[in-house]
């Protein structure tokens, strides 16, 4: 062990979440509707599997772009050697203006100032290797995606002191919350170098308000500070109120050209969830500051996008006609899949957060808790992976502030699927009711694994509680 390096054998990149437990989980017992009936049905898992037959029949008509072709001419050895860490400008154009599409055409972007990575993950972490030093801190709202641990803190080096945000406003940002996790981060001496956000908000399934940019912009303004808005759920929105960009209300908000809080706003994108190809490993960051694209296009040598895929994607994104539609169509599908689940749950007596994009709701199961605290949120999270036969994410991983928000998403499934999760959930809340806290069924193998799992229950509750301990 001693030879292995800190970064290796440290705790910081939040591996053994719950979050990413309940997916190994899922791995040993996965549910097939033939093979495995009685299996684990995934919800943890914000993956758009929706509109796959709109892509599918695109690259059916243009077979040139998957196939390395330009008008008819194969460009195969062109891009095998493509390698320039720019990117292909067509790819960077296309992206752009796809970017523009999905904010209503209400703000521009100039492919000169986009630097692509290997997805989003690749993009938070290198501008957090841009914007950081090791030990600096970045304030999140909570609950925040549980990737970040990982993405933001583990190579960086860089610390995130949580803004709290509660149930009793909908979770929303608010001046004292942002205010207090600043005065925190000065408590514990980390410097604070900015806020980051997620817009729509992974697992909120919320855009936030003109309001809640505005009071981030004036905050970042205020203490010379850098703002992120990870904006990878954009083209998800299906419901009003509709998207906003933090580059909108910067733009509305008439600072001068010359002024640096231009600078200090830097969006995050990737084609993962809007265009369901997290495979394809597609994000980018776009930045105003010179200093920050020249620095991440050298770093993205680290985690380029293939050429080929960038050859595919630019042919697809620039096809106006296709996009528009593709767009208008997978939200329309994410909308009804949304309110499957909703109504779905409220069968069952429990609510989500009103919610208007992304491919997950947050749930409210407060009241099926055996007591107001992380423990039993932790209890009610295993009775739901093993007894109901769902892996759902426990707002603890998400460090949310109050016990009993779960995370469930809904759009990496079939509608059959979706519709038996909810018969079982239905089922585990009435027999909880009647006070019969049986197993509900039990996968043949599973027996087998019980004294494996009782250990690792106990572990899971054991560091997701340690977390909780550690972040208060
Ligand atoms: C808010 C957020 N940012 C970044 C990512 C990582 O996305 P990518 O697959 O593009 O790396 C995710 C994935 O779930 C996410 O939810």
């Amino acid at each position: 062990m001693e030879l292995l390096s800190e970064k290796v054998t440290c705790n910081s990149h939040g591996q053994d979440s719950s979050y990413f437990l309940g997916w190994e989980e899922y791995e040993k017992n996965p549910y097939d509707e033939v093979k495995n009936p009685n299996g684990m049905i995934q919800m943890g898992l914000a993956e758009n599997q929706l509109s796959f037959d709109q892509l599918e029949t695109w690259l059916a008509q243009n077979p040139d772009a998957a196939a390395m072709r330009k008008d008819g001419e194969s460009i195969f050895r062109q891009l095998a050697l493509f390698q320039d860490y720019h990117g292909l400008p067509s790819f960077k154009n296309a992206l752009v203006q796809f970017m523009s599409e999905i904010r209503g055409n209400k703000v521009t972007f100039d492919s000169n100032k986009l630097v692509l990575t290997a997805g989003a993950t690749s993009a938070n972490e290198t501008l957090m290797f841009c914007l950081a030093d090791r030990g600096d801190a970045f304030l999140l709202p909570t609950p925040y995606y549980p990737g970040f641990d990982r993405d933001l803190k583990w190579r960086t080096g860089a610390e995130i002191v949580p803004i709290q945000c509660w149930s009793s406003n909908g979770f929303r940002i608010t001046e004292s919350a942002i205010e207090e996790a600043y005065q925190e981060a000065q408590k514990r001496n980390l410097k604070v170098k900015g806020v980051l956000v997620t817009n729509p908000s992974n697992p909120l399934g919320t855009t936030l308000t003109r309001q809640e940019l505005n009071l981030l912009l004036t905050f970042i303004d205020e203490k010379r500070i850098h703002l992120i808005s990870d904006e990878i759920y954009s083209g998800t929105v299906f419901d009003s109120p509709g998207f906003v960009s933090a580059m909108e209300v910067l733009t509305e908000r008439g600072y001068a050209k010359t002024d640096d809080v231009w600078n200090r706003v830097h969006i995050v994108y990737s084609l993962s969830k809007d265009l369901g190809l997290p495979g394809f490993r597609v994000g980018a960051i776009y930045s105003n500051d010179q200093t920050v694209v020249a620095a991440a296009t050298k770093m993205s040598s680290f985690g380029l996008v293939s050429s080929q895929t960038q050859y595919l994607l630019s042919a697809m994104l620039s096809d106006k006609k296709f996009t528009k539609k593709y767009v208008a169509k997978n939200q329309k599908r994410l909308k009804k899949r949304h309110d499957m689940l909703v109504n779905g749950l409220g069968g069952a007596g429990i609510r989500c957060l009103e919610s208007n994009a992304g491919l997950f709701c947050w749930v409210d199961m407060r009241h099926l808790l055996s007591s107001n605290t992380f423990e039993a949120e932790m209890e009610l999270w295993k009775k739901i992976v093993y007894q109901v036969g769902l892996n759902i994410s426990p707002g603890s991983s998400c460090h949310c502030t109050e016990p009993g928000w779960f995370r469930a998403c809904f759009a990496n499934m079939s509608e059959d699927t979706l519709n038996l999760a909810m018969q079982r959930i239905k089922a585990f809340v009435v027999k909880s009711n009647s006070g019969d806290h049986g197993i509900l069924h039990s996968p043949k193998h599973h027996s087998t694994k019980n004294s494996k799992r009782k250990g690792f229950s106990k572990w899971v509750f054991r560091l997701s509680f340690n977390d909780r301990q550690r972040e208060r």
